[in-house]
């Protein structure tokens, strides 16, 4: 059983979009919460974010990074296959108001995972600066999508392949220069939504940061995606994923997302030579670190 891969598009190099039919999902899902998936019986469990949800024809669209043993596993799965479970939306969907002009600033594949987000500030009558950023002009991708979801769309390129050279805090940072913003989020690598904090703290810009942690059951019980802000213990998956990016401590989620770095590679390495030789894993008795 499981949900039917019933699309699947290679967006750029190692970025994948996929649609499945999930009606319970799609009913509920609000923007900035997501779901986590296993690829199959034997798999860890990872956190993707909702990109994109069809209320009417029940369809949920990720869109996600194949950077380790998961989401690589995940990429080889084609249309018709399944994914074994799906459980969500989980997470406290991101607080839409209208604060007046909003800029979402999106890095890497933090471009999906924003795309509903600034789409429901653009319905709440906010004016809405999309900054999206990539190394280079190849890794862009949802440019028209975003441009309709939103008032102004801004693309910066590290090399200068595409858009304005430089990174999506530099843009941010003249739109702030040029107008009154009254309200900032920053989806994507961590380094980045840091410099974002960075960035809106003298100006006093309310901010908030969308997080990634390392997540396992995602309701709260294992303290895997423990962080703290303000002083405070918060558990990503059940009161953020957004917190105040003013009050996050940056050092100690970002050393955590690293704990198991060395079991991560080895378990990419090794599954994924034991993949490519068609070894079959549940008989060789390799398990990921975390499982
Ligand atoms: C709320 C949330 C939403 C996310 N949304 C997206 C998304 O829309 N698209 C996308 O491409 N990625 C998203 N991620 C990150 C994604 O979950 C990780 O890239 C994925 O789990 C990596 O697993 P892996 O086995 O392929 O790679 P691994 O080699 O195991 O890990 C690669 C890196 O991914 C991170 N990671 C590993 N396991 C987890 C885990 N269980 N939970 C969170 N991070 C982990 C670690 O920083 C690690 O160093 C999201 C993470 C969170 C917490
Ligand atoms: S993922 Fe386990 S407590 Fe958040």
């Amino acid at each position: 059983m499981g949900y039917e891969i019933l699309y699947k598009k290679e967006l750029c190099q190692n970025q994948y979009e996929i649609k499945v039919k999930a009606p319970f999902i799609t009913k509920n899902a609000k923007a900035g919460q997501f779901i986590i998936l296993r690829t199959d019986k034997n798999s860890e469990r990872i956190p993707l974010t909702i990109a994109d949800c069809d209320k009417q024809n029940e369809i949920l669209t990720i869109v996600y990074m194949a950077v380790g043993y998961t989401t690589k596993k995940l990429a080889s799965l084609d249309v018709g296959d399944c994914i074994e479970d799906i459980v969500g939306p989980l997470g406290v969907p991101t607080h839409i108001e209208k604060y007046g002009t909003v800029i979402c600033v999106a890095g890497g594949y933090g471009a999906a995972p924003c795309y509903l987000i600034a789409k429901a500030f653009k319905e709440a009558g906010n004016k809405v600066h999309m900054v999206m950023g990539a190394r280079t002009k190849d890794l862009i991708f949802w440019e028209d999508k975003m441009k309709n979801a939103v008032s102004e769309l801004h693309i910066t390129t590290d090399d200068g392949t595409y858009g304005t050279k430089g990174f999506t805090t530099d843009v941010t940072k003249k739109i702030i220069d040029t107008q009154k913003v009254d309200y900032v989020i920053a989806v994507g690598p961590m380094p980045m939504m840091r410099a974002v904090a960075e960035l809106t703290r003298p100006y006093k810009i309310k901010t908030e940061a969308s997080m990634n942690p390392i997540m396992v059951d995602g309701t709260g019980m294992c303290g895997a995606c423990r962080l703290t802000v303000g002083g405070k213990v918060k558990f990503a998956c059940v009161d953020g994923p957004d917190f105040d990016a003013h009050l996050i401590d940056f050092d100690e989620v970002i050393n955590r997302t690293k704990i198991y770095k060395d079991e991560e590679k080895r378990c990419d390495e090794t599954k994924c030579n034991l993949i490519k030789k068609g070894i079959e894993l549940e008989k060789t008795g390799v398990s990921n670190g975390r499982n």
